[in-house]
């Protein structure tokens, strides 16, 4: 072997490859709930690189268990990765100096094939077949960490890549790691950075971890943080926000971090019908307001769902129409042609000027949009909202509230003070709520559109549709249709075929919900406009091809 016992007491690293691993006390025969697979992050000339060798990568996945803890009456997130021993640390040593090496001449990347080659020339245990294809077990476990901590972000990588973890939070030092679960809320993880950290010998303080990794997070998002300002708000290249808090100025447990996942390809509606979120029955009706031009605002607490609601019906939006969104940061997705996006930025340098959601909004009413959305109201910026739609332009929202009478009230009232005469300018309020639903013995969580009301006037609202609990169903009452009514008959469509077209658009998206092409893949949301444009040009002709599809 080419390494001795105690070689790397004193060779430090950099802390970003401190190979640091999350493990767990569960018996090898225990299966995982899934695994995780963080090889894509291997660079593309590096995988050509390995190729042109002839050289198998294959590195482990990443195990993940959820286990219920009955002591603490709660769920955790077990994630096991390969266990280094002493051997793997030696050989993850051996090829961070070499691969070091290989960088400081002049090849433009990493060349592992040739570095993994070279090394076999003096170890007989780099390969685990002679004709060098595929590395030895203990190869594949340090290249996982080479993997991980050179392209991805040490011990945090496998999570990036966990597609059920909608956000990842890092409370502090020598406190557990926390998830965001689909199917579990917020559970603890058994990543925990604590104080000291020693693996064969190299202590390492976990807050060096971790405040390189808010440093690198901050920096992607093209923001600074130190300690004259620590404390940022951003987003990463791909989308999902970050936030986080410098060493312990503001925080006195250490830095904080906070990755809130952008959801790759976004929910449509058909996947919020095939999850209940809403029946096919309520999608054909709120599609149906949208191409009325009716305003509507959709209202929740936190993570209720309403931005994912708000993007999936703006989805359905007509083709010809021309859509603005407006958006602290930029969350909504939609694939239509004619959408100007705008998105405030903060203060910018000393010489930058802010650019608020009231700026852009202001400016957006000269653009001739046929609908502006605001991607969240809190506050002046809501003024100008309700006073655009109250002069007749078509717009949606979010509003952070429990239900429709106490989003009225809040809105009526300081800081917001919009007039009473302009609410019901305001058509729909659809109330989103999500709830933890009992489902074969235990318990999960779900959103669901719990209420729609069209707003007659301030103190009116007409209920038009409803979630049933018991049954978990939604009702929907065309009675109390009252707005959609008048406006309807105001260009002389009456309502029996209102209810005709809103029975014909509930089995148009029952029909598509049920194909797998248009729910299961990265271009769905895509495929989807596709068949509401031809909708919108002929709708016989397109619940045929819809029928064609479910077949
Ligand atoms: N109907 C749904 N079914 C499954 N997942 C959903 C659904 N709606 C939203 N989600 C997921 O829940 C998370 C939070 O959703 P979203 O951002 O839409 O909530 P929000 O109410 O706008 O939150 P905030 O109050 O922070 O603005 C996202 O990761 C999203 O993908
Ligand atoms: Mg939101």
């Amino acid at each position: 072997m080419m390494t001795t016992k105690n070689q790397y007491k004193t060779f430090s690293i950099p802390t970003s490859l401190y190979p640091f691993y999350a493990t767990s006390v569960l018996t090898k025969s225990e299966k995982p709930a899934y695994e995780i697979d963080i090889s894509s992050l291997i660079p593309k000339d590096i995988k050509k690189d390995l190729k042109e060798n002839d050289i198998k990568l294959d590195i482990p996945k990443t195990k993940v268990f959820i286990k219920f803890n009955k002591e603490k009456n709660l769920y955790e997130y077990i994630m096991v990765e390969p266990v280094i021993g002493r051997k793997t640390f030696n050989i993850y040593m051996n090829l961070l100096s070499v691969i070091e090496r290989n960088l400081l001449s002049k090849s433009k990347h990493i060349e592992l094939g040739k570095i993994l080659m070279e090394i076999a020339e003096e170890d007989s245990e780099v390969f685990e077949d002679e004709n060098m294809t595929t590395l030895s077990e203990p190869y594949k476990k340090a290249m996982y960490y080479v993997v991980r901590n050179l392209f991805g972000y040490n011990i945090i990588t496998p999570l990036l890549f966990d597609t059920n973890l909608e956000d990842i939070s890092i409370n502090g030092i020598n406190e557990p790691l926390y998830v965001y679960h689909k199917n579990y809320e917020y559970i603890p993880t058994n990543i925990i950075l604590k104080r000291r950290i020693e693996l064969f010998g190299m202590k390492i303080d976990g807050s060096k971890i971790l405040d390189e990794l808010v440093l690198r997070f901050t920096s992607l998002s093209n923001k600074t943080i130190s300690i004259a300002n620590p404390m940022i708000d951003g987003v990463l290249p791909a989308g999902d926000r970050v936030a986080a808090t410098f060493r312990m100025e503001v925080s006195p447990k250490g830095s904080s971090l906070v990755i809130r996942r952008f959801p790759e390809n976004p929910l449509t509606i058909l996947d919020l019908i095939n999850s209940n979120t809403l029946s096919p029955e309520v999608a054909a009706y709120l599609w149906y307001a949208l191409d009325q031009r009716m305003p509507f605002m959709v209202i929740g607490l936190t993570g209720s769902g309403k931005t994912t609601l708000l993007g999936a019906l703006l989805n359905l939006v007509k083709p010809s129409w021309k859509i603005i969104t407006i958006e602290d940061i930029p969350e909504i997705n939609i694939a239509q042609d004619n959408w100007i996006q705008l998105v405030a930025r903060p203060v910018y340098g000393e010489l930058g000027k802010e650019v608020s959601l009231m700026d852009l909004l202001k400016l957006s009413l000269r653009y001739r949009p046929d609908m502006i959305v605001v991607g969240e109201i809190r506050g002046e910026e809501a003024y100008v909202l309700f006073q655009a739609i109250s002069t007749g332009h078509g717009g949606a929202t979010t509003f952070h509230a429990y239900d429709s009478k106490s989003a009225i009230q809040r809105l009526l009232n300081e800081p917001l003070n919009i007039p009473r005469e302009w609410i019901p300018t305001m058509n729909l309020i659809i109330d989103v709520r999500r709830m933890s639903l009992p489902s074969k013995n235990k318990v999960t969580l779900r959103r669901r559109i719990f209420a729609i009301d069209e707003v007659v006037s301030v103190d009116e609202l007409r209920r038009t549709v409803s979630w049933d609990p018991k049954e978990d169903k939604h009702n929907i009452d065309y009675n109390s249709m009252v707005v959609l009514r008048r406006i309807t008959a105001e260009i002389g469509i009456d309502f029996e075929q209102v209810k005709e077209e809103l029975e014909r658009r509930s089995e148009f998206l029952r029909l598509l919900a049920s194909s797998k092409k248009l729910t299961s893949t990265k271009e769905s949301y895509r495929l989807l406009k596709k068949y509401i444009i031809m909708y919108s040009g002929d709708p016989d002709v397109a619940l045929k091809e819809a029928r064609k599809l479910s077949k």
